[in-house]
């Protein structure tokens, strides 16, 4: 196999030679649909956004909004994707297009067809209540000259689709099916299979091989640092790691859920990870972002990991020789290593329930909103009474790993939870970890911000006021 059929703006396309690294924008600009811009080729600017129709719940389908810079081209064998240019053209402009012209919303116009095509995303949502517009659908799209108030009049005018809209009656039909592909090529090989047993045969065979999720972190080595894999492996596929399930014991989250997907089947059940997502870049990368890339990066700060940390989470590694579950407290062993063994796939996180009553997230960055940690912080706290009968901190950005504060947890519990006991364990947190100094932040800062981190997390959640 060398092709792939594509729906493009309504139309099947064959995409002939397709190379395992190519990205869905570079294709799109061969093919000449050069509304889609390159900023940046790193997920930070929007600018070559589209859309792409994905499963709803209800059997219909979805329209998200996702950087095509970060897609590898490959992986959409079967799909369905929408550019700017297939919303509407200049005699007959779409929805937003028009609002975006009337209210002055472009001027240079490199950002407007991303800015478009999110805009597009929320104005098709499916419970998007006709007069409310999550601006936050746009903090993946940046533009360098208009300035964001007349963008943001236009996306505030917008009302309901009309009934006949194309787009809005596409999202009551099925979305495609993911479908099994092999490119064997002088670039190396690309696998999407179906079902995780075949995935884990391929792992097997081909140990090295890059498993590919959202790919918000792969496609940017492969764009800016010129990554190749002799073999990929896309696990997109495998219905296996796209379930969410509640038992008793524990919630199971696949590894290969969209973040925005996990978000909508949580539906707010675990408040923790509700702090975690608006601060976890943009809507853009979530649509894409999984926990099992999160996971597999391993980066000190990785956001989801201080969070799953203080949930007590499990890593739900599987391979040709069965499953087994590693506590996410022992699963990090260095920087960027962790105990995942050659032929292992992370198919789920496992989160242990009862959830602790009183959690909280703080995400110390440059920005409030799509910027990368300098440190965070996650606290989970069950009190009894108005004693601690537990409490679970984890960290990221002060070590080379995120870690759990388990002197912090000592000091706490079995402590009345009062101003005396948080103060003196909020010095204890300042000490944990080794962090660094570097363009983010200095060490000092860092441990300050631990410090803080409880004495805010205590007034904010518990009611407990720590002078400062
Ligand atoms: C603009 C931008 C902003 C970002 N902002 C944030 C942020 O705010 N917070 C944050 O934490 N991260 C951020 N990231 C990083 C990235 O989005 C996350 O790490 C994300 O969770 C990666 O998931 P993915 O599915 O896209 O991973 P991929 O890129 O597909 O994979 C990442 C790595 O994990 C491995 N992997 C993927 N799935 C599995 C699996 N199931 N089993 C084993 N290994 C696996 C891959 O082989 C690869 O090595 C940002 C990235 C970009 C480009
Ligand atoms: S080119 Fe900037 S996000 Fe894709
Ligand atoms: S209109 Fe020029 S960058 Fe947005």
């Amino acid at each position: 196999m060398d092709s792939i059929i594509l729906t493009v703006n309504g139309v099947p396309r064959e995409a002939r030679g397709v190379q395992p690294h190519t990205t869905l924008l570079n294709w799109l600009r061969d093919q000449g649909l050069t509304g889609s811009k390159e900023g940046c080729a790193e997920g930070e600017c929007g600018a070559c956004a589209v859309l792409v129709a994905r499963p709803a719940k209800d059997g219909g389908t979805r329209l998200e909004s996702v950087n095509s810079c970060l897609v590898l081209l490959a992986a959409l064998n079967g799909q369905e994707v929408v550019t700017a240019e297939g919303l509407g053209t200049p005699g007959c402009l779409h929805p937003v297009q028009r609002e975006l012209a009337v209210r002055g919303g472009s001027q240079c116009g490199y950002c407007t067809p991303g800015f478009v095509v999110s805009m597009a995303a929320e104005y098709y949502r499916e419970d998007r209540p006709a007069t409310d517009f999550d601006i936050h659908a746009l903090s993946g799209n940046l533009c360098r000259c208009t300035g964001y108030r007349p963008i943001q009049d236009a996306a505030l005018a917008l009302g309901a689709p009309a009934q006949e809209d194309a787009f809005a009656r596409r999202r009551e039909h099925p979305a495609p099916v993911p479908q099994a592909t092999h490119l064997s090529t002088p670039d190396g090989e690309f696998w999407r299979p179906t079902g995780l047993a075949q995935a884990l045969g391929l792992l097997a065979a081909h140990p090295g091989a890059v498993l590919l999720a959202g790919g918000t972190d792969w496609a940017v080595d492969v764009n800016l640092r010129h990554s190749r894999a002799a073999t990929t492996i896309a696990l997109d596929g495998l219905p296996e790691l796209r379930t969410l399930e509640w038992t008793t014991a524990h919630v199971e989250i696949g590894a290969a859920l969209s973040l925005s997907e996990v978000e909508r089947r949580l539906a707010g059940r675990v408040p923790l990870m509700d702090e975690l997502f608006p601060l976890f870049a943009s809507r853009l990368i979530r649509n894409s972002a999984t926990l099992g890339g999160n996971l597999g990066t391993a980066s000190p700060i990785g956001d989801s990991l201080p969070v799953l940390l203080a949930l007590d989470a499990g890593v739900v590694l599987a391979s040709r020789a069965g499953e087994r579950e590693v506590p996410l407290s022992e699963y990090f062993t260095g920087y960027r290593r962790t105990r995942r063994e050659p032929g292992e796939l992370i198919r789920a996180v496992r989160i242990p329930l009862p959830l602790a009553p009183v959690t909280g997230f703080s995400k110390i960055a440059k920005r409030r909103f799509d910027d990368i940690s300098s440190v965070a912080v996650a606290i989970a706290l069950d009190l009894d009474g108005d004693v601690v009968r537990s409490v679970r901190i984890g960290l990221g950005g002060v070590a080379a790993t995120p870690l759990r504060a388990w002197a912090t947890e000592e000091a706490l519990t079995g402590q009345p939870w009062n101003e005396r006991t948080v103060r003196e364990a909020a010095r204890v947190l300042r000490e944990e970890g080794t962090p660094l100094d570097d363009l983010r932040a200095s060490a000092a800062y860092r441990a300050a911000m631990l410090e803080q981190a409880l004495l805010k997390f205590s007034f904010e959640k518990t009611g407990q006021e720590v002078t400062v």
